[in-house]
């Protein structure tokens, strides 16, 4: 929502490789423009402060909570969506194969901030143990799950990871 009053700002954001150009008011959330500036709906929005992880994304590679950070704040930066875990080829992803496997999800609202926290946490740790992968999922919140199966959907991306030679993101 914007008023008559509001300035706006001009911003060049990159998302999945692509620029996009809005002009958003100050105040615009990163989560929202996302949602409602790009289109890209696939980024969830829980709790909005910060709390359920629903909204995360990567900036510049590192998982961000797109609820907590200004649009405006995000110029200049690499941005990864949920969207943009899919291979260049249009296959799934080895964290989306592996949930798809492993039913790594109920009702789907908190899959988005699992994957794409999932995707940064596999490319620093690679090979977790299970206690690891634990505690790589441990900020995100999700209502339906007993998170076993989330838990077993980061190990197996560890191995689809590897059997495709190591890259765990597009
Ligand atoms: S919506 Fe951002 S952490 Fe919950
Ligand atoms: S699958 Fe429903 S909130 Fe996680």
């Amino acid at each position: 929502m914007t008023n008559d009053t509001e300035e706006l700002h001009d911003l060049r954001l990159v998302v999945n490789g692509t620029p996009y150009e809005i002009s958003v008011p100050a105040r615009r959330l990163l989560s929202d423009a996302l949602r409602h500036d790009i289109g890209l709906t696939g980024t969830h929005v829980g709790c909005e402060h910060g709390v359920c992880g629903a909204c995360t994304i990567r900036m510049d590679g590192k998982p961000i909570r797109s609820c907590l950070l200004f649009a405006v704040s995000a110029q200049g930066a690499e941005i990864t969506t949920v969207e943009g875990l899919t291979r260049s080829d249009g296959e799934l992803g080895p964290v989306q194969q592996a949930f798809k496997e492993c039913h790594g999800l109920q009702c789907g609202f908190c899959t988005p901030g699992f994957l794409t926290t999932i995707t940064a946490g596999l490319e620093e740790n690679p090979r977790p143990t299970r206690e690891e992968a634990v505690d790589m999922i441990a900020g995100n919140l999700c209502r339906c799950t007993g998170y076993q199966n989330i838990v077993d959907a980061v190990l197996r991306a560890s191995e689809i990871a590897d059997e495709q030679g190591g890259e765990v993101s597009a």
